[in-house]
């Protein structure tokens, strides 16, 4: 085997050795013992320069007009569908994930780049009449300045896309620290956008381990925002090391779907299929909770395991493979503890719940039954194929046993009742619900996040993704030539 890449940081422009002298790998989950790439791992005196190059180019950042900007974008954008071939096949290399699934990352990497060049045209604030006379109020948006965006690896262009592009359109700087299972990816997005023509020290990646590069990016007195996707005890460290700084956290889920007795089951097979077992389990949207009516429950457990005995685990870029490796051995033990948790809590193991004899850190797609609300593999998050099957009497106990997680992510529901349906809509605590449909597929001009422990107010994507960004000016202009005291001089 060749020798792998040494890959460099990248800050104010160049690509440069870490300042710590030393490098990671980067492996192949489906076959640990290929390595894409050896990275830097980033040190404080990295970030510092980092986020003195995003500091010194911002004036002139925010000073080009929005919609040039835009225009980096979209090159960006073009540059990113051209490539999607090769990217997605990297992407599958490097964190495991399906290729057909590696490709919707890159599109919606693509979606959200472009998206956000054509906010570069918008980015609205209002108007509205004054109290007084010859007077105009109206809002515009400011950005922050230098923004430190924190990505995981499950969705190792996409997410970085959704942050990095916001914060550019919105005229700030950015230091992006990418997942260290996924840095190869990263490293490809920075090459983008830098092809792209964006200039100098507006983009900075410092790769490394979230210990030193994440924490001094969160406590960095000059870097004005936090964006933040991963554990809820990282985001949760994040929030309070970060002192005075504007903060986006999204944290994970525990998602349930809730199949009727009035559903299609074969509609909700595929969804609950999908949602479940889909990128390996590894999704914050992931449905790790199945919730059925009592009537359906043999039935559809008896589809279930039909179904899932037919998954093909692989190498994703198989074409045969249906769900590809866990991230990495952590991830596989994580899997494997929580089948031995559900089973001495006395769920009842239906498929699954092995570590197969495989090359790689797969782990079968696995079922528990007879679930209970409180239990822990109903109420963790596992980040595997583990799904645990709950039954309930009636909507009312569905609605309950899906409220009763800390998190509050995405949420489904199957019914041919719009009735049903509606009241899931308005009593389903959560940022997302799905009718008919899984749990994943959020699309990116319509905003993304959670409730409850899966957040803090933080939306991603289209318009509102724009607010996690920009800050909101009041703007009044009085144009009568003569003092005129707001609350006092009317009427
Ligand atoms: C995540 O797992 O953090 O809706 C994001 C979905 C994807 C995004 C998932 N569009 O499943």
């Amino acid at each position: 085997m060749n020798k792998p890449k040494n890959y460099k940081l990248f800050i104010d422009g160049a690509w440069v050795d870490s300042v710590s002298g030393e490098t990671f790998a980067s492996d192949n989950p489906a076959r640990p013992k290929q390595i894409l790439g050896t990275f830097q791992k980033g040190c404080n005196e990295d970030v510092d320069k980092a986020v003195e190059a995003a500091e010194s180019v911002f004036p002139k950042w925010n000073g080009t007009p929005a919609p040039e900007r835009g225009l980096i974008l979209l090159r960006a954008a073009h540059l990113l569908l051209e490539n999607k071939e090769q990217l997605a096949s990297e992407m599958t290399m490097e964190m495991g994930k399906v290729v057909q699934e590696s490709r919707g990352d890159v599109q919606e990497a693509v979606d959200v780049t472009e998206y956000m060049a054509g906010e570069g045209r918008r980015l609205f604030g209002f108007t509205t009449p004054s109290e007084l006379r010859k007077k105009l109020c109206l809002t515009i948006r400011m950005p922050i300045g230098v923004c430190g965006l924190i990505t995981p690896w499950n969705f190792p262009l996409a997410i970085p896309a959704w942050k990095i592009m916001t914060a550019l359109i919105c005229g700030n700087t950015v230091l992006f620290k990418p997942s260290s299972d996924t840095p190869l990816c990263a490293t490809r997005l920075v090459e983008t956008l830098d092809k792209a023509g964006l200039p100098k020290g507006v983009l900075n990646m410092v790769t490394g381990s979230g210990d030193d590069v994440g924490m001094a990016v969160v406590k960095h007195e000059n870097v004005g925002a936090v964006s933040f996707t991963g554990h809820r005890d990282t985001g949760a460290t994040i929030l309070r090391e970060a002192g005075l700084k504007r903060v986006g956290l999204e944290m994970g889920g525990k998602n349930g779907i809730v199949v009727m007795d009035d559903a299609d089951l074969n509609l909700a097979l595929e969804g609950v299929i999908w949602g479940g077992y889909g990128t390996t389990g590894q999704r914050c949207t992931a449905a790790s909770r199945v919730i059925v009516q009592e009537k359906i429950k043999n039935k559809f457990e008896r589809m279930l395991v039909n179904r899932i005995r037919k998954l093909k685990l692989g190498n994703g870029l198989k074409p045969e493979t249906d769900v590809g490796p866990l991230i990495n051995k952590a991830a596989q033990e994580k899997s494997a503890k929580y089948v031995e948790i559900g089973k001495n809590e006395g769920a009842k193991l239906l498929i699954g719940g092995k570590i197969p004899a495989m090359d790689g850190f797969f782990f079968e797609p696995t079922l528990f039954t007879n679930c209970t609300v409180d239990m822990r593999i109903a109420q963790e998050e596992i980040f595997g194929p583990v799904v645990s099957l709950i039954s309930v009497r009636n909507l009312d106990e569905a609605i309950d046993a899906i409220n009763s997680v800390e998190y509050g992510l995405s949420s489904a529901i199957y019914t041919k009742d719009i009735g049903k349906a509606c009241e899931a809509i308005t009593r389903i605590k959560a940022g997302l619900t799905y009718v008919n449909s899984s749990t994943i597929g959020s699309e990116v001009h319509l905003p993304f996040g959670g409730v409850k422990h899966t957040g803090i107010g933080t939306r991603e994507g289209g318009i509102e993704g724009i607010n996690e960004f920009s800050e909101t000016k009041t703007v009044y202009i009085d144009y009568s030539g003569k003092l005129q005291k707001a609350q006092i001089d009317i009427g």
